[in-house]
């Protein structure tokens, strides 16, 4: 990844609501480059407009304190032009988001667009389970999800 900065990179986690996978996205990152002392700009959007200002889903939230992480904190915003340009990396939680943002990615963007489940050995292509309409165990299918994203990001954030 590109990362010539010393507050090291700087990643956007995106759904459509922001307010299950891309905040669980978020914990599970922050709690992976903290635990791995690495420095990172992280952040998580959503490309639809209908919780902005809302907390994550409780049943989001649940699961990542399950998993010994607070992201309750967290506010729902919509993804920005301005995020092409503040952020390394955006990573799309689905091939809707992929195609959403993509759509309104500036000529000029400096960010990278591509699915989180992209950065995983053998899981290229694949999206992150939608836990929104499903069982409440469908959040610990998208906690192990987004735990593997966080892994493979700080492995390749302490390439260099
Ligand atoms: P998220 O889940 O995109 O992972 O935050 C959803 C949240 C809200 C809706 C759909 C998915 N919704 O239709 O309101």
């Amino acid at each position: 990844m590109s990362n010539n900065s010393d507050n090291g990179p700087a990643i956007l986690f995106l759904c459509l609501g922001n307010i299950c996978r891309s905040p669980l996205a978020e914990g599970a990152a922050r709690a992976a480059f903290a635990a791995a002392g690495i420095a990172a700009t992280l952040d998580s959007a959503g490309t639809g407009d209908w919780h902005v200002g809302h907390p994550p889903d409780r049943r989001a939230a649940a699961e990542a304190r399950r998993r010994g992480t607070d992201i309750s904190d967290l506010r729902a915003r919509q993804l920005a032009v301005e995020d092409f340009y503040r952020f390394d990396l955006i990573l799309a939680a689905d091939a809707t988001n992929l195609r959403d943002a993509r759509a309104l990615a500036p000529a000029d963007a400096t960010a990278r667009v591509r699915l989180m489940l992209d950065l995983v050995p053998g899981r290229q292509g694949e999206s992150v389970t939608d836990p929104y309409y499903g069982a409440d165990d469908g959040f610990a299918a998208t906690w192990a999800d987004v735990s593997a994203v966080a892994a493979a990001l700080v492995a390749e954030t302490s390439k260099g």
